[in-house]
């Protein structure tokens, strides 16, 4: 058997027959980009000491000018890496399902830039920093050197959802409404651990979809009659995935 072992047949006959399908998706689909994880891998980014300066409001505040520049750098290198394979299969499922809704937790916009249309961000992203006191928008580009405002002299900040930030909530409530109605929910390259947005997996399962989990490691993933582990690498399954289910669109 090739990647994800015997799952991968059932997975596409499933998909196949599928008329909607939410793509939940995690730091991991954008790793084989070079885009660092947050908890996996040697060069995870929620180190203790990253996750008191650069993961909450207080500590973003109190860590200026670093947090800032420490933003600014992650939004130049996400800027500098390509798609994937596996984004780019992402994208080439919508073509192939009547409704293909991406729902991601990344802020690096590699899902557009590979092409998906209907993306709904849950956590931000980092195309443009915000003032957090006239909530003028500046993109990184073309961003000051210090985190102030140029219109009103307020502190600049990420448009990312920090710890103990609320979810945009249209945002949210459009990811749940797409849940709760998908036949098939493909969970790749997260770790399904940073609620609220581990609840969409799960509203899916409640609504009676199935969960496929696309990840190399299966630890602390969801467990039910109706998840089916797809063991591999985004890039490497995703693109299997469609060849089995679309012999003839390769
Ligand atoms: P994590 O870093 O928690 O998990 C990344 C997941 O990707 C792990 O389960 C890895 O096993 C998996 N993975 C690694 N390489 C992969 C590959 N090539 N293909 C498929 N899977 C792979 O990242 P998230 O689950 O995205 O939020 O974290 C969720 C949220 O926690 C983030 O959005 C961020 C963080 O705090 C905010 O910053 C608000």
């Amino acid at each position: 058997m090739s990647v994800a072992g015997e799952n991968l047949e059932r997975a596409a006959t499933i998909l196949r027959r599928a008329r909607s399908v939410v793509v939940f998706t995690g730091a991991g689909v954008s790793a084989e980009s070079g885009v660092p994880t947050y908890r996996s891998g040697a060069d995870g980014l929620w180190s203790v000491q990253n996750m008191e300066r650069y993961a909450n409001p207080d500590g973003y505040a109190r860590h200026l000018p670093d947090s800032f520049a420490w933003y600014r750098a992650r939004a130049s290198g996400v800027r500098s890496v390509e798609p994937n394979a596996g984004h780019v299969a992402i994208a080439r499922l919508a073509q192939l399902v009547p409704r293909v809704t991406v729902v991601t937790q990344n802020i690096d916009s590699l899902h557009q830039r590979a092409g998906s249309a209907e993306v709904i961000e849950l956590h931000g992203h980092l195309r443009t920093a915000r003032c957090a006191q006239c909530d003028a928008r500046v993109e990184w580009q073309g961003a000051p050197d210090s985190a102030c405002c140029v219109d009103c002299g307020g502190m600049l900040r990420p448009e990312v959802v920090m710890f103990r930030e609320m979810l945009p909530p249209e945002a949210y409530s459009m990811a749940v409404e797409r849940a709760a109605e998908c036949d098939v929910l493909l969970s790749v390259g997260t770790s399904n651990q940073v609620f609220p947005a581990a609840e969409i997996p799960r509203i899916a399962l409640e609504h009676g979809a199935w969960v496929f989990i696309v990840n190399p490691d299966m630890e602390g993933q969801p467990l039910h009659i109706r998840v089916l582990p797809l063991r591999g690498r985004a890039g490497e399954v995703l693109p299997a995935l469609l060849d089995l289910a679309w012999p003839a669109t390769g």
